[in-house]
């Protein structure tokens, strides 16, 4: 009893450090469809400048919007901020775990 105890203390410890380690509260990327992770990435991160109402020419709202810019290569190449294309979101960078959620995604064939 006291090893298995001694065991759970352990490994929620090791988990604490991971995540100070990675600055990230929460990382659950068990799930990686559209309605499950990146629909409530896109409320969180995007929609604000993307939805119909901003008059942007990108709008993110529905899982075809969303799954176009991604596999375009152009919602990618904005969220990884790399050359040649806006980095989004604009001001503050997706953290780790939201950026590599976006990268299965796609790899995964953008499964909704
Ligand atoms: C603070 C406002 C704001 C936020 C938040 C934001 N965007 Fe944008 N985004 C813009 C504006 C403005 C443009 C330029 C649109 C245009 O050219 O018509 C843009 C352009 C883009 C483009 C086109 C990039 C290009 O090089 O042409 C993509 C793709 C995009 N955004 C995806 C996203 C994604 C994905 C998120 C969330 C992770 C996001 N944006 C968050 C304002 C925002």
């Amino acid at each position: 009893m006291i090893f298995f105890t001694s065991l759970i203390v352990f490994a929620s410890c090791y988990y604490d450090s991971e995540e100070e380690l990675y600055g990230v509260s929460t990382c659950n990327n068990n799930t990686l469809t559209y309605i499950a992770r990146i629909a409530p990435l896109m409320t969180a991160k995007c929609i604000t400048c993307h939805d119909v109402a901003s008059g942007n020419s990108v709008i993110l709202e529905t899982y075809t919007q969303v799954k176009d810019q991604f596999t375009s290569g152009q919602a990618l190449c904005a969220v990884q901020r790399d050359p040649g294309c806006l980095a989004m979101p604009q001001s503050t960078p997706l953290s780790s775990c939201d950026l590599e959620a976006c990268q299965q995604w796609v790899q995964a064939g953008c499964p909704e």
